[in-house]
Parts: C-alpha cells; sequence; structure tokens
C-alpha cells in the first residue's frame, strides 16, 4: 500500500505520496526561506517509511538531521497551528560521505568509472583533447591496462605521448599539444583534492541503499560544504552518481514507494556550462530512473536555474518565497507560477513574494499522477534538529557506521601506472603488456560494465577487485537481468555520440 507522507499543511494535511515519489520534485525558494528544512522534512519522511536517501549537505546544516530536535518556541508554536497531534522528536540513521575523507567516509570512482566523457567535462577539454582522452582510454582498455587512479591515467598519457609514433597507425592522430592540455587539467585536478576521489575502494552502489536495525531507511548525507568549492567536480560526481544508480539498478515498475531518493542541493550547478549533449543525456536519465524507483528532487534558489525539459518532469513541487527585484527575479516569478496548476483562491505571483519562512506554495501529485492544485501551506516542522551537529557527534556517528572501515584504506592494485613502470624498469618498452588475471578480467566484463556515458570500445570498469571467474560470472547475471536496459543504454550512447564518435576515432 502506498504511504502518505506529510510534509505541509493549508486547511488540509498535504501529503507527498510514496507511489509518487519516483516522479521527481522541486524545492525552490530564496535564500533563508527554509529550502534545507523542507528537504530535511521530506528526507526524515522517507526514512521513517524505509526509503533510503541520498542529500549533499553544501552548508554542513543537514547533518542535524542525525539528531532528535529539541523543544523551542518557535517549533512548539508551528506544532500547535499545524495541530499534528502525535508530533515527536526524532532523528534519523544516518551515514556520512566525503569526497575528501574528512567529514565522512572516503567516496571514490575509478577513473574507467567516470569514462572519457565525464573526464572531459571535468577537465574543461576541447572536442579534440577529448578524442585525444578518448583514444587514451581505449589503448589502455586493449593493453589490458587498468585506469583505476589519477597517476594510472597520468603515467598512460605519458606513454601515449612519449609513443604517439607507434600507436598512429592504429589509432590515428595524437597531437601532443592535446596530451599537453590533459596533463595540466589533471594537475589542476590534483589541485582540488580530485585524486583522493579516483581510485579504490570505489564505491558500492548498495551501502548507499540500507535500511537500519528498525527498519528505518538510511540517510546519506554527503558533505559538500568543501566540495561546492569546485563545481565542476561537484557536479561532475552527482552526475556520475546518478549515472552509476541508472546503470546499476534494476527496472522497479510502478513501486509503492521508492527505492532511494536523491536531492540535489544547489541544483543549478548542475546544469552550469553543461554542454548540450550531456544536458540533453541528464534529462533522459531523470526520465529513465523514475522506472528504476529513484526519485530525484532538485533543491535550488531560482527554479530557472533548472532547463525546461527537466523542469517539466518533476511532479512534486515545494516554492518557497522569491524576491521580485530585479528583472531576472521577476521573470523567475512568472516562471515558476506557470509551473503551478492554478487555483482560483490564489494569485500565485502575488504570493510568491509574500511567503513567510517555512511557508511554501505546494503541490504534489494525486494518486493518478495529475498535479493537485497549489496551496499556499506551512511546511511541518522536523523531527530532528535544525542545524549542524558538532564534529564529535559526527566522529561518533562515522565510528559506528555500516561501513566504517570499509573505504578508509586505499587499495592500490596493479594497474596502469605499476604496469607501465615495470615495463620501462626492464626495458622491454615494446614487450606485450603482461595483463595478469585482474587486468584481464575488467576487459573480458566490458561489454556488460561500461557506464552509459562511455565510448562503446573504449574504456574497461575497474572490477573493483573481483577475481577474472567472479567478474564474468556477475557480469552474466547482469547481462541477463540488464539486457533490456542495456539495450536501452546502448540507444542513448548512440545518440549521445551522434556523428563525433566515429571521427574522434578516425
Ligand atoms: N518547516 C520549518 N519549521 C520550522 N522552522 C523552519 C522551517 N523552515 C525554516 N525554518 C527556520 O528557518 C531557518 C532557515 O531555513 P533554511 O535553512 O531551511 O533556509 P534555506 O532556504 O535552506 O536557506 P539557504 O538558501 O541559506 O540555504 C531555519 O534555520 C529554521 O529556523
Ligand atoms: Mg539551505
Amino acid at each position: 500500500m502506498p504511504e502518505q507522507l506529510q510534509i505541509a499543511q493549508s486547511d488540509e494535511p498535504l501529503y507527498l505520496l510514496s507511489n509518487m515519489a519516483n516522479r521527481h520534485g522541486l524545492v525552490a525558494g530564496a535564500t533563508g526561506t527554509g529550502k534545507t528544512v523542507t528537504l530535511q522534512v521530506m528526507a526524515e519522511s522517507f526514512s521513517r517509511i524505509g526509503v533510503p536517501v541520498f542529500a549533499a549537505d553544501v552548508k554542513g546544516d543537514l547533518s542535524g538531521i542525525s539528531q532528535p530536535g529539541v523543544d523551542n518556541p518557535k517549533i512548539a508554536a508551528r506544532v500547535t497551528q499545524m495541530q499534528l497531534a502525535d508530533f515527536a522528536f526524532a532523528g534519523c540513521p544516518v551515514t556520512f560521505w566525503d569526497v575528501f575523507g574528512e567529514q565522512g567516509h572516503p567516496i571514490r570512482a575509478t577513473v574507467s568509472e567516470m569514462g572519457p566523457l565525464l573526464f572531459s567535462r571535468l577537465l574543461g577539454l576541447n572536442d579534440t583533447q577529448e578524442g585525444v582522452l578518448a583514444l587514451v582510454f581505449k589503448i589502455a582498455d586493449d593493453n589490458g591496462l587498468l585506469l583505476l587512479d589519477l597517476k594510472d591515467l597520468q603515467a598512460m598519457l605519458r606513454h601515449v605521448g612519449d609513443n604517439a609514433k607507434d600507436f598512429q597507425t592504429q589509432y590515428g592522430n595524437i597531437s601532443a599539444a592535446s596530451i599537453g592540455a590533459i596533463q595540466r587539467g589533471l594537475v589542476a585536478l590534483e589541485q582540488q583534492g580530485g585524486a583522493k576521489f579516483l581510485g579504490e575502494p570505489a564505491l558500492n552502489l548498495d551501502d548507499m541503499m540500507q535500511t537500519d536495525a528498525n527498519g528505518q531507511g538510511v540517510v546519506n548525507i554527503l558533505a559538500a560544504d568543501k566540495l561546492i568549492n569546485s563545481p565542476k567536480l561537484y557536479a561532475t560526481f552527482l552526475l556520475w552518481m546518478l549515472t552509476e544508480l541508472f546503470e546499476k539498478l534494476p527496472e522497479a515498475g510502478d513501486p509503492d514507494k521508492p527505492k532511494l531518493v536523491f536531492f540535489f542541493d544547489e541544483a543549478h550547478l548542475l546544469f552550469t556550462d553543461l554542454p548540450k549533449v550531456i544536458q540533453d543525456k541528464v534529462q533522459q536519465v531523470v526520465r529513465l530512473i523514475r522506472s528504476k524507483g529513484v526519485g530525484i528532487y532538485f533543491v535550488t534558489q531560482n527554479p530557472i536555474d533548472v532547463p525546461d525539459e527537466v523542469l517539466g518532469q518533476l511532479g512534486n513541487r515545494v516554492q518557497h518565497a522569491l524576491r521580485a527585484f530585479t528583472p531576472r527575479d521577476q521573470k523567475a516569478v512568472k516562471a515558476a507560477a506557470q509551473t503551478f496548476r492554478t487555483n482560483p483562491k490564489i494569485n500565485i505571483e502575488t504570493v510568491i513574494t509574500e511567503l513567510g519562512v517555512g511557508e511554501a506554495l505546494v503541490s504534489f501529485l494525486d494518486d493518478k499522477g495529475t498535479p493537485n492544485v497549489v496551496e499556499r501551506a506551512l511546511i511541518c516542522p522536523p523531527h530532528s534538529q535544525i542545524g549542524p551537529i558538532t564534529p564529535e557527534q559526527r566522529k561518533q556517528i562515522m565510528a559506528s557506521s555500516l561501513v566504517a572501515g570499509v573505504y578508509e584504506t586505499v587499495v592500490d592494485r596493479e594497474s596502469a601506472y605499476e604496469l607501465l613502470q615495470a615495463r620501462a624498469g626492464s626495458g622491454a618498452v615494446a614487450a606485450p603488456v603482461q595483463a595478469g588475471g585482474q587486468a584481464a578480467a575488467p576487459a573480458a566484463a566490458a561489454p556488460a560494465e561500461r557506464p552509459w556515458y562511455d565510448i562503446p570500445g573504449i574504456t574497461t570498469k575497474s572490477g573493483r577487485g573481483d577475481t577474472l571467474v567472479e567478474t564474468v560470472a556477475k557480469t552474466a547475471v547482469r547481462t541477463v537481468g540488464v539486457a533490456v536496459g542495456r539495450q536501452l543504454v546502448r540507444g542513448l550512447m548512440g545518440s549521445l555520440l551522434g556523428g563525433s564518435g566515429t571521427k574522434r576515432r578516425g
């Protein structure tokens, strides 16, 4: 049975329906209007019905969701005003993650998992440079050289650069300038701390989809206060997570409740300077991931920061106050107003600018998937603490988490860097690569393990330390399970690359 999650109240309680939660949502509003608390109230509600949540915590103030709230006059007033009969303070089970490994468990991806396309975006490469990077991935692939961490990619670039002439006949022209540009990009990435994010053990998405002993969904909080200073890294990272989810999760049909709910705070960063091809793919992934039981909620100051095609897919909406000072503000107010199903009692454009803190225009989908008429409503107070926890509390939670110790130690197994070094050391530059069991495995697994944004035949996945047999076995199972989705992914791939795919391989 679907469940009703009370998020707000006008004359009547306003419910987000659990079986409509995968139709995505939007939380928008000017700074200080209550977006984070609304996110917190939604996340708590999902957690209570056993749905795991992922949320990026840009200001550190979402961490309070791990603690029961404390009584204060404002909350008490809201509880009374909204007549919330059995309101009780409670915290949620939380797992903290951090790309830099400081405020949470380290979260990593391998270079191969990221793939040349996302990498190019991360490094800000042009088409020519992107083409060369794709070749470097392919050469690594063809030679059984695993690309796991940043030094693997650096070693591989050096190798390809040094031997550009030898590779030319088989792979086409590889310009020294492009190699140089990519290398400079990697140095910059390293300075931003990107090296920490690349390598093994890579994130196992199952670790984000847990419930605790009481059946509550675990709220996964990504510490993003530092990450947000590198907006491209932040956006690429979240994009990678989204694509991983899309790729890994089986079709879920129309579940009573989502498998996972994903909150994108500062969502405008995701779309800033995003090349049209990737933007189109984001839009497609947002549309298709619904059937995998994943709900995506964008949180942003201004709804016009989200492209129309994506905005149109966000069914559940909470619009906090907007200012209407500048022409751009006014445009945003108009745009926001137009996205709601009108209510004769409400002049949306006027009300948007008048809303108080923790008050919003709310429209959730009804049980047929149609947006309800917009209501002016108070958002429920959270059951958990508003504002950040102490560093000690964070440490304690990290120490007792389900994944404590799993990701803390970097594993640096034999991959491109080590193999190329060994070869240089032995002086046998032209000798065939001694791939060994581990290196050969991902090559065998490549067809089923490749993310949608990668170029077919160009990358391998890490295999995450599996032996050859394990990898092949897993691949076989996955191939059966995801055959249909896979075709779809291939279809996306084809349209993504269009004509330039052949050009860049020539
Ligand atoms: N639903 C609510 N119940 C109780 N208090 C609330 C609620 N919403 C907001 N508040 C109060 O308003 C303050 C600001 O809200 P919040 O931090 O969510 O704003 P924001 O829109 O996320 O701001 P920013 O853009 O700066 O991140 C909160 O610290 C809290 O005190
Ligand atoms: Mg906020």
